[in-house]
């Protein structure tokens, strides 16, 4: 962090002059400084939990000795599928009580759906103190497809006929109908979608820009997703592309929600904040245990 950094350069000249004392005083302040990374708060996808965070932690670890990683224990496995708006209160609980023993700021990386609940949170709390949000083959602008996952929900209903078990009050109540995006369905999404909409600002409210400021206090944005994933579909809703209504995909610049700059997307881009890293052949579960995936896309926004 920069204070410790000033901290350092000030014990470096008496140091020469004054002898081997102040020489290893000087060490042990620089070992202090190297090992002074900002905590990070790891958020879980849809059916999974802190279990299967162990490798990500490890290698966050084994690269930056000393970092305090925390995987929020809430909504494990199959309680995932709650509300996402229920999720949400009970993750900035945790989530706050980090930041506030953090003067120098904190990281977030998330998983999946875990990526949206993180967007909520960074859209709803004023004065947080996140510097780089890695997102991590996440649906952000949505989800378009029936894989394995799905079924454990859905059954076999079609992906074209998803919609009816989503669009309404009770399918709301499901994780996964709060960023089921139905290309083919855009005025029943837009209107009774109460969660992704309201986040890509594709449905205008009245804290839009509230949420954006809040959202735009994060210094990076690193997005993270492949071709091989298997599972968010469009695989570039990781990058923020989405199908347009002859389900062809259409890349995040030329999205909407970034052209209007609805929650701020464009100017981080524009800030040049915005990171995005694709990698093929990593199948959806296994993103967070591949150490090149870490030593490309998140090692070096992690200090
Ligand atoms: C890890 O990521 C690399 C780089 O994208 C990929 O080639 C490899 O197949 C992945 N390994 C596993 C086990 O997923």
């Amino acid at each position: 962090s920069r204070s410790c950094m000033v901290g350092c350069q000030y014990e470096e000249s008496p140091a020469g002059s004054r002898g081997p004392m102040l020489l290893l005083l000087l060490l042990v302040v620089a070992g202090v400084c190297v090992d002074s990374y900002k905590p990070v708060i790891i958020v879980h996808g849809i059916f999974d939990g802190p279990q299967q965070f162990q490798n990500l932690s490890r290698f966050i670890k084994k690269v930056h000795p000393g970092t305090e990683v925390t995987v929020i224990d809430l909504y494990d496995d199959l309680l995932s599928l709650q509300p996402l708006w229920k999720q949400v209160p009970d993750f900035r609980q945790s989530f706050n009580s980090i930041m506030k023993n953090a003067p120098d700021g904190v990281h977030l990386l998330c998983f999946s759906q875990g990526g949206l609940i993180c967007r909520a949170l960074l859209s709803t709390t004023p004065n947080h103190n996140v510097h780089t949000f890695i997102s991590l083959s996440s649906p952000l602008a949505g989800q378009y497809g029936d894989t394995d996952y799905l079924q454990k929900v859905f059954h076999k209903t079609l992906k074209k006929n998803v919609h009816f078990i989503c669009y309404n009050k009770f399918g709301q109540k499901v994780s996964i109908c709060d960023y089921w995006n139905d290309p083919h369905q855009r005025l029943s999404y837009l209107r009774n979608n109460i969660f992704l909409p309201l986040l890509n600002g594709e449905r205008p409210h009245s804290d839009m820009t509230a949420w954006r400021e809040n959202f735009l206090q994060i210094e990076k944005l690193v997005l993270i997703g492949g071709p091989d994933d298997g599972v968010i579909t469009p695989w570039q809703s990781s990058h923020f592309g989405f199908y347009d209504s002859s389900e062809n995909v259409v890349e995040m610049q030329k999205q909407e929600f970034y052209l209007n700059d609805a929650f701020g997307l464009k100017t981080l881009d524009q800030r040049g904040d915005l990171v995005t890293c694709v990698h093929s052949g990593v199948k959806h579960t296994t993103w967070h245990s591949n150490f090149t995936v870490f030593r490309n896309c998140m090692e070096k926004w992690l200090t």
